[in-house]
């Protein structure tokens, strides 16, 4: 069964990145391991550096970081969703090294994708699970109700069996690893990080179940969906 929640947060950053670290602490509290999801995109990266800034008693080493989706771009580059991410929150906490999985965006992105599937099929399997399992897995959207690398009316929409593909979208860089939606909706809980007041309209679509809109297939299996928007 799954459930959905909007929480509206006036204080977006602070409360956003403490939703994030109370999820991070009863999940090592409860399975002593915690596999976070990040977002990419502009939105994540205030919460990112207020994540850090609050999380300095965080295991940090126990938490293993994936990515939603990368830009086709190498990890130094301006575009690059690990740059986002390295910058505001990873070089800033003690996380360990072999935990941040980073899809390597510098590959061609067929290769970059097998990779990345091979990786998370890896962990799966060594926990015991048919499909890697995030404890929170971190989304925006955009305009177009795209997430992830997921992109109105593109084929990856549809592939319902690998967890992790390239692709191509409208939204520069065009060339994109994504996350698929089996794979998304596996998480035991999903939460949109939504700043822009100008996607209230395409976050109301969502809600009323708009499948033309990609977030809108966002349905956890067997979790929860929250959205933190910006009050
Ligand atoms: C990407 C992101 C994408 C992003 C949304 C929102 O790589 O571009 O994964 O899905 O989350 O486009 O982006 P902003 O936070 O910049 O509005």
């Amino acid at each position: 069964m799954n459930s959905s929640e909007l929480l509206r947060l006036p204080l977006f950053e602070s409360q956003a990145a403490e939703f994030i670290l109370d999820a991070i602490r009863t999940g090592l509290e409860q399975r002593g391991t915690f596999r976070l999801g990040l977002a990419g995109g502009t939105t994540p990266a205030a919460v990112y550096a207020q994540l850090a800034l609050v999380g300095k008693g965080v295991s940090w080493k126990t938490v293993e970081f994936t990515f939603g989706d990368e830009r086709c771009v190498p990890p130094d580059h301006a575009e690059s969703n690990f740059r986002m991410a390295q910058q505001t929150l990873l070089a800033n906490i003690d996380a360990s090294h072999e935990n941040v999985h980073r899809i390597r965006g510098e590959l061609p992105a067929e290769s970059a994708a097998r990779e990345y599937e091979a990786l998370l099929q890896h962990a799966a399997a060594r926990d015991g699970e048919t499909r890697y399992r995030h404890d929170l897995l971190l989304l925006g959207i955009g305009p177009d109700g795209h997430t992830a690398s997921l992109f109105p009316d593109s084929p990856a929409l549809h592939e319902m069996s690998r967890n992790v593909i390239a692709t191509i979208g409208p939204k520069p860089p065009p060339q994109r690893v994504t996350m698929t939606f089996p794979l998304i909706n596996a998480a035991r809980r999903i939460c949109f990080l939504v700043k822009d007041p100008a996607k209230q309209p395409v976050i109301d679509e969502i809600r009323r179940g708009n499948l033309a809109l990609p977030a809108a297939h966002v349905q956890p299996a067997n979790g929860f969906l929250t959205w933190l928007v910006a009050a």
